[in-house]
This record gives C-alpha cells, structure tokens and sequence, in this order.
C-alpha cells in the first residue's frame, strides 16, 4: 500500500471545490436545498477516514472492456484504489472476476495489502452516476466538521466542537471527493456500425459524455483521462506520414513538420471518415473548450492507434460481447473455427504489400500509457489544461504481416480471402510518439509478435468454446457492488 501515498498526491486540489463558491447552479449546491440526493444517499465508509490517502480513488468508466480491463489491473498493481462503472454493453461480468484472481494473486506473490476495487454495474448516463460520486464524497466545514447524511432533508453535523455556531447554511463547506481521477473508455466503438447507426454513437459517445462532464465539474472531480483515437487524423492518415498531434488541434500551434519547417496548426481536421470518427473528434473539441474555459481542468485526450495484444496470463483479453470488427478478434475467431475465412479489405492501398499498414501497440503498453498520463497531470508536468497524446509505437505493419505473426504464434493457417476496401477505412496510419515519450515518460515496449504470442494464448485459455466459462447472458442486479479491499 506504500504506493497509496504517491495515489493520494494525485490532484489534490483539483477534487475539492468549496460549496461557497458553487460551481453549478443546480439546487443541489445550496446549503438550504430541501431534498438532496447527495446528503440522502448512503456513505458506506467513515467519513472521519478522509484525511487517508488511501482513501482515494481512480473512477474508471468502462473499465471492464478491452482497453479498461487492462488497465484497471496495471492501476492497482500500481497502488492505485479503483471504482470501475461499466454497463456490461460491450464486456462480461466474468472480466471483473478475472480481475480480481490477477490482481489478489499478484499481490500475494509480492507479499502487500491490495488496493481496494469497487465495481458498479449500470450506464454512465443514468442518475446513478451522481450517487456514485455522492457516495464517495464528504463534506467538510471551516472548523472542521463533517457533515453527515442526517433524515431526508438535512445535513446533521457531527464530531464538533463548533455545533453551537450558526446554522449549517451560513458556513463555508468544501466537497471533497475522494475520486481523484477518472478514465472515461466507455463509447461505442464499431466504424462499420457507427456509419449504419450514427445516433446511439452521438447518444453515448458524445450527449453522455457532455452530461458526465457537468456532473464531475459539480463534484470537483477535474483530472480527467479521456479514450480518444487516431481516427481523429481522418484522411492524413493516407498522406503516408507518421501522424503527429499536431495534425489534429483543436486550439492554434507552432511546430515542425517532418522537413523540419515550422508550421502554424489551424483547429481542426480533415475528412473524418466515420461518425464513429466524428464522435471523437468533437469529443476532444468539447473537452478542449471545456479545459480552456476553467483551467483547473486537467483533460489528457489519448489518441490510440491499433490496441492489440492481451494480458499475459491469458484471462484478459478482447471479447467484445458484439461482434467484433477490428482485425485481431475476427484473426482468433477464424482461428479457433468460429469464422471460416478472413477477409482482408483492400489489397490495393500504397504500402509494401498493399495491404492497410497500422500502428499495433500492446494492450498493456497502452494501459500503462494511462497511468503516465493520469500521473503527469496531477504532477502539473503537462501544463495546458487540455493535451492530446498519440500511443503508439511509431512502428507500421501490414495486415499480412499481422496475419503472418498469428500463423506463426498459432502454428496454424488463416484462412483468407481478398475484399475491396471497406467503408471508413484509411490505408496508413502510424503515430509520431515522441510527445508521449518526452512530456508522459512512456514508451511502448513490446513488438507485434509478442502481441500475437498473448492473443494466440488468451484465445485458448479464455475463448475457444472448450475453456469458455463466460456467464454470458446473465442478467445482474444494477446496483451489484462487488469489492475487494
Ligand atoms: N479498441 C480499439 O481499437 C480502440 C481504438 C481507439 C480508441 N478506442 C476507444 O477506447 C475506448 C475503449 O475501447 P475498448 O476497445 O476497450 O472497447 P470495449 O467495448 O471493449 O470497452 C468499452 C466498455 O465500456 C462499456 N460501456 C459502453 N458504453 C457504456 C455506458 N454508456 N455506460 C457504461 N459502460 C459502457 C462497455 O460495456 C465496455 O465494457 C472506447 O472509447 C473506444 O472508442 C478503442
């Protein structure tokens, strides 16, 4: 738990605002309010606790998918206290149990107490977010009291030497939300179904995203850690060039472009190729204008380039309850027999074998790359309110090298045939990395046929119809709350 104490340094200031001064005009905010959900709800621990570090808690949304779940586990190997929400949309309950055997076991071989993880089943957008946030905060007053949920309409306040001073109304009382950042994955993330079916992706990706952002704001909660995508580079991505921030801003920039001349980026991008596309592209407008209008905001947008890879052990790993679209799962699903043929969509693009060329990052390198950036906020190392980070490799592959790596980790043939493009697609797409490197400390690590060794052994230890133990069509109660501490 030593960690804890480098956790609870974690944005300190940006997760305690004081009710003097609201930040919202929502009622709630008011001392006199009559009916208050935030004083009504339960707080299960003590709140005299507060003052603990290790108290403190990372809120990740979404976090039981592809991406969350692997980084949930790099954040309590890190000392990190987790709260995970995710509605199960995309993800099995199963994943949480996984979670918890990795992270128990680890902790056991290193002989230290786990960190603490909590996990909420329902959608982000529902009311019961504000009661997530209200049951992991407490509010204080001057002289240092803290004021509990008393009856249905008021606060009582207990602990005091002061209970004799004027009524609760007229004091200055601070919230103070033990949640000292959160890392937002929960979207949808299909390019293909996005063009079929925009609205649910502006629905989720975007309207729920807004709304979360206001309740944060009301809670104080300002260090934020937002799942962008190179998708934002839209059709620089086939310019053939290694994609830097600066391609896509959403503010004016100076820089220099590969030729080593400066250049002026204007905000914007160009030809986004998907509503998929389009949600995180004015997602990180939204956050950028958010950041810039209140500067207590610490907003890291991660632009992902091809996530691929899983953990190690083989309990982790990608299986969408969707089906899936990216290249790596439908790879394992032809391989384990589920799928008789890959498709590979465009052959003609102008790469080496002209097949598309990506940017496959192991999953747990980017996990941690949420880490370095969660840390380099709250250390006040990134000093704009709002910043975009490309993770990646710089490295590019083709699709057939891809499927090549797999035959070779599988010992087996793909099966494959040759399609035309698909709708959305771009045919180069490679990050420039080095702002990662120099303002996050990170770099990716692992190569593209470690990435296959771990994919081919999750899919036999986790998915092949033999060692699948998923309960998947399992309703689960909403409010299930399950933790380990
Ligand atoms: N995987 C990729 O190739 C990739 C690339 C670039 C960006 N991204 C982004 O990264 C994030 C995570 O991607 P992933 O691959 O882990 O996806 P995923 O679908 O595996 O994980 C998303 C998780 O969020 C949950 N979720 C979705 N909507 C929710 C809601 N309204 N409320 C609560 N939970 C909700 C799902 O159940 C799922 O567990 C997404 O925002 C995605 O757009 C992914």
């Amino acid at each position: 738990m030593s960690d804890l104490v480098e956790f609870g340094a974690l944005s300190p200031s940006s997760s305690v605002s004081s009710l003097a001064t609201p930040v919202s005009t929502d009622p709630i905010n008011t001392p006199d309010t009559d009916v208050s959900v935030l004083f009504d709800d339960d707080i299960e621990e003590n709140p005299l606790d507060l003052a603990v570090d290790r108290n403190r808690y990372i809120l990740v949304v979404g976090g039981l998918g592809y991406i969350g779940s692997h980084t949930v586990l790099e954040l309590l190997k890190e000392g990190y206290n987790v709260i995970i929400v995710d509605d199960l949309s995309n993800s099995f309950q199963n994943v949480f149990d996984r979670l918890k055997l990795l992270a128990e076991n680890y902790f056991q071989r290193i002989g230290e107490q786990m960190p603490a993880l909590h996990f909420y089943s329902f959608d982000y957008r529902s009311a019961m977010m504000r009661k997530i946030l209200s049951r992991y905060t407490t509010y204080v007053n001057p002289w240092n009291c803290v004021c509990e949920k008393a009856g249905p309409t008021r606060p009582r306040l207990v602990r005091n030497s002061c209970c004799n001073s004027p009524s609760v109304e007229s004091m200055s009382r601070q919230r103070i939300c033990r949640i000292t950042g959160v890392i937002h994955f929960a979207a949808f993330k299909s390019v293909e179904n996005s063009i079929r079916e925009p609205i649910p992706y502006y629905q989720n990706n975007l309207c729920g995203l807004v709304n979360f952002l206001d309740l944060l704001n009301e809670f104080g909660v300002k260090n934020f850690v937002f799942s962008s995508s190179a998708t934002v580079y839209g059709s620089m991505a086939n310019k053939s060039i290694p994609l830097k921030e600066e391609h896509c801003v959403h503010s004016p920039e100076s820089y220099f472009d590969h030729d080593g001349e400066e250049r002026k980026a204007i905000p914007g991008t160009f030809g986004l190729t998907s509503p998929y596309g389009r949600t995180k592209f004015m997602g990180e407008c939204i956050l950028s204008d958010i950041a810039y209008s209140d500067p207590t905001w610490k907003i890291t947008a991660l632009r992902y380039f091809n996530p691929v890879g899983s953990h190690e052990s083989g309990l982790l790993g990608e299986d969408p309850r969707q089906k899936p679209t990216n290249l790596v799962p439908v790879v394992t699903k032809v391989l384990l027999g589920e799928m008789p043929v890959l498709s590979i969509f465009g052959t003609d693009w102008n790469t080496s074998d002209g097949t598309a060329v990506r940017d496959f990052i192991h999953v747990v390198d980017l996990a941690r790359g949420h880490i370095a950036a969660l840390a380099a906020a709250a250390s006040g190392k990134i000093s704009d309110p709002f910043r975009t980070f490309n993770l990646g490799t710089g490295k590019g592959h083709t699709v057939r090298e891809v499927i090549d790596c797999l035959q070779r980790a599988s010992s087996m043939e793909v099966p494959v045939q040759e399609v035309g493009r698909r709708p959305g697609d771009v045919g180069f797409c490679i990050a420039e990395v080095k702002r990662a490197e120099t303002e996050l400390n990170w770099k990716a690590e692992k190569s593209l046929y470690e990435c296959a060794v771990d994919v081919w052994n999750f899919a036999k230890k986790s998915l092949g119809s033999s060692s699948r133990c998923y309960d998947k069509g399992r309703d689960i109660d909403p409010w299930c709350h399950l933790s380990i501490s």
